[in-house]
């Protein structure tokens, strides 16, 4: 019976092309798939993606979903089973005013030039397809990171040295108490080399051993993936973990965990529009801070548009606070060819460059025990080889404390 049942999905094989559009890239490959495994797969997706009351078809081909928001992902959390959705945090951070709506966030994701909302009391969400899954090297590492792995020294940031990983980074020097981080992100669209490489900007708030299986992270920024995403433009998107991206966490909404209360702002939608060189620049700003009262970890796009929170549940360390935040671009270099790729971080372009031309992050602030906002001073750098992507921090009145950081990759200097 079981061998007959077996023989059945062998002559059952489907043939899929997975076609991925860019202009630079061809991600074409042919692959045989058991139906076997697409069951699997659609039953997983049945699962993450909700049935929706509206969809709006975004010009660069997203799905996005409107979602009544009681039905997200976030409430099949086990531990958010009779979960009440915040509408708002407690608090903002002080000196900052809670926008509930605000046309900040209007211009700036491709699905809104579809001209469509979605209804109040819907979430948008990204919708995942059979594609997606397909391009992740199996149905368990679908929206998950892989884990990174740290450098011996303990009081280095979470760093990796030998998986492929490869940083520009500012970070939080002393192992003090912080509640929340905040910078502005100069958006761009680095070329990426290979479809599991990806190239991301990112805030990480930090808590747990670097070392162990129980670093928490909570991060937020844009990334280029093929893999996760299927093409090349710079999407906004959010990831956490209690265990040192082991089991728990995942990107966006492709796990039960964030909650979403915005009904505009979709997580993994393309930003648009992105910054030209030497030309029009564009940038995202983005806040992460913990509810003083209630304790969940919420965040804010651009002038304080709430958009949802990571419930406090989620979490172990960061149950009660972060010890460090990182800023800046990580890249994944996986030597295709036996070369550094020139997978791009950033602009592309080394922090020497300065403005227009390479890549920042500005107004570096970090929220402490009294829920102030403050700029961050005595931060530390790290770049693992400055001959493939560097970082240069500074200060000004206007930009608080700010860095140009990234480069091309492979170059004669970066073999
Ligand atoms: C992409 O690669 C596939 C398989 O190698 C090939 O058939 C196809 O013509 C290529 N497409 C482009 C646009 O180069
Ligand atoms: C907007 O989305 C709707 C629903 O998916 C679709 O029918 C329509 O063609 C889209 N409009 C544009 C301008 O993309």
């Amino acid at each position: 019976m079981a061998t007959l049942t077996l023989l059945r999905f062998f002559l059952l094989l489907l043939l899929l092309t997975v076609q991925v559009e860019s202009t630079n890239l061809n991600y074409t490959t042919d692959r045989k798939f058991s139906s076997l495994r697409l069951q699997r797969i659609q039953r997983h997706l049945d699962n993450i993606n909700k049935i929706p009351l509206l969809t709006i078809q975004s010009p660069d081909g997203d799905l996005i979903d409107c979602v009544h928001k009681r039905k997200q992902p976030a409430l099949d959390h086990p531990l958010l089973k009779n979960h009440k959705i915040q509408r708002v945090p407690s608090e903002m951070p002080k000196g900052m005013k809670v926008k509930e709506k605000s046309e900040m966030g209007m211009g700036m994701q491709k699905w809104h030039q579809n001209g469509t909302l979605c209804p109040k009391g819907t979430v948008p969400i990204r919708r995942s397809t059979v594609h997606d899954v397909l391009r992740a090297k199996s149905l368990f590492d679908f929206g998950k990171k892989r884990r990174r792995f740290s450098l011996a020294r303990s009081d280095a940031p979470d760093v990796v040295s030998g998986n492929g990983h490869e940083h520009a980074i500012a970070y939080t020097g002393s192992a003090e108490e912080v509640y929340g981080a905040k910078a502005t992100i100069n958006v761009w669209e680095p070329s990426i080399q290979e479809v599991n490489e990806f190239s991301l900007s990112q805030i990480w708030i930090l808590s747990g051993s670097f070392d162990g299986s129980d670093l928490n992270s909570i991060e937020a920024g844009w990334q280029v993936s093929p893999e996760l995403y299927g093409d090349t433009r710079p999407r906004l998107f959010t990831y956490w973990t209690s265990d040192s991206y082991q089991a728990t966490g995942c990107y966006n909404l492709l796990c039960a965990g964030f909650v979403q209360t915005n009904s505009r702002i979709a997580i993994g939608a393309a930003i648009s529009p992105i910054s030209s060189y030497d030309s029009n620049q564009y940038d995202i700003t983005i806040l992460v801070w913990k509810d003083p009262k209630i304790g969940n970890w919420w965040m804010s796009f651009g002038d304080g548009t709430l958009v949802g929170y990571w419930p406090v549940e989620l979490f172990t360390h960061l149950a009660t606070h972060a010890t460090m935040v990182e800023w800046g671009g990580e890249v994944v270099n996986t030597r295709a060819n036996g070369q550094h790729t020139s997978t791009q971080m950033g602009s592309g372009h080394f922090a020497g460059d300065g403005f227009g031309k390479a890549s920042y992050f500005r107004n570096l602030e970090i929220v402490d025990t009294d829920n102030s906002l403050s700029s961050v001073h005595n931060i530390l750098t790290l770049a693992e080889n400055t001959n493939c992507y560097d970082i240069k921090s500074s200060y000004s009145n206007e930009w608080g404390t700010y860095f140009y950081y990234g480069g091309p990759g492979n170059s004669p200097q970066c073999p």
